[in-house]
């Protein structure tokens, strides 16, 4: 076999293409070469191994051996990863390119952020992920980011959390609601909602149940639905009324399309958070990166939110 010397660096990132997306044409796409390229790669690989490492007989998946290959060219590529991160520290400028990735609800504010950062840090570029609580997690298990922009940080690894910003999360009904203008709600009047639910896992979720508990509530009837983005559509056609973060629906309660309830002990507060794991180096480009939220990330965050 002889790995360390006959095997590439190409042939290691098919690898890991094809396993991260199950897809030869994915993978393809991903690396930026052609399908057939990607088919070679990975059958020189094999070739080299001397044993199947993708089986495409059905749906394309790892073989055991595959498996054992493509954490080691995580490992690889990982270290190389880590190396230039440290050799860009070693030049002293805040250069490079950052791996941002923020939870869903973020995204509703992450690129306003970044966009004066980057005004600011014209050599630093983003690579901007927007994903669900579960991927942030691998990512940042799988040291495939510099950075996460979450609400509570997930558990079980070693990460070093600052909160920059308060998070504000609070009830939002269709203008003709029966709740809307009334002041100083009793949360045991939401016993008569229909309550639309993020998914199961999401922060958002979570601070709604715990809300609910706290206050002994158990809305009439409860659905879920997936997004931020889907919640928002169904309180507007009058499915039932939602819990969510401030920076989420500004732009339609600005418009007349949504109005936030006043109901007694919301806006519930809870933090917004710049997330990395401990063992990640520091760089110049991600210590100006904390810096900024740290000292303008609440107050810029302030002028976005209703
Ligand atoms: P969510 O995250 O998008 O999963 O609801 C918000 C949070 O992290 O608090």
């Amino acid at each position: 076999m002889k790995l360390a010397q006959r095997m590439t660096l190409k042939q290691l990132r098919a690898l890991v293409a094809v396993a991260d997306s199950a897809s030869f044409t994915q993978a393809a796409r991903l690396l930026h070469l052609t399908q057939p390229a990607i088919s070679m790669q990975i059958r020189d690989a094999e070739a080299i191994v001397g044993q199947v490492l993708v089986d495409g007989r059905r749906e394309i998946h790892l073989t055991p051996a595959g498996e054992i290959l493509v954490r080691a060219a995580r490992q690889a590529l990982h270290s190389l990863e880590l190396a230039e991160v440290e050799l860009k520290a070693r030049m002293g400028v805040a250069a490079g390119t950052l791996d941002v990735v923020a939870i869903t609800t973020a995204e509703y504010f992450v690129p306003h952020l970044l966009a004066e950062f980057g005004r600011r840090h014209p050599d630093i570029t983003f690579r901007l992920t927007v994903d669900n609580r579960e991927r942030v997690r691998t990512l940042l298990q799988e040291q495939r980011c510099d950075v996460a922009i979450m609400g509570q940080p997930p558990r079980g690894i070693d990460l070093r959390r600052i909160p920059f910003a308060p998070h504000r999360l609070s009830f939002v009904a269709r203008p003709d609601h029966r709740l809307a203008g009334r002041k100083r709600i009793p949360p045991a009047a939401l016993t008569d909602e229909r309550l639309l639910l993020r998914e199961q896992g999401s922060g958002t979720r979570d601070n709604l149940e715990r809300f609910l508990r706290a206050h002994g509530v158990k809305p009439l009837a409860a659905d879920e639905l997936g997004s931020n983005e889907t919640l928002k559509q169904a309180v507007m056609a009058g499915m039932g009324i939602a819990f969510l973060s401030h920076h989420t629906f500004a732009m339609e309660v600005e418009s007349g399309r949504l109005v936030r309830l006043d109901v007694a002990d919301t806006p519930v507060i809870r933090e917004w958070n710049v997330v990395s794991r401990t063992d990640r180096p520091m760089t110049p480009a991600l210590d100006a990166l904390l810096e900024f939220l740290q000292t303008e990330g609440a107050a810029r965050m302030r002028a976005m939110e209703r």
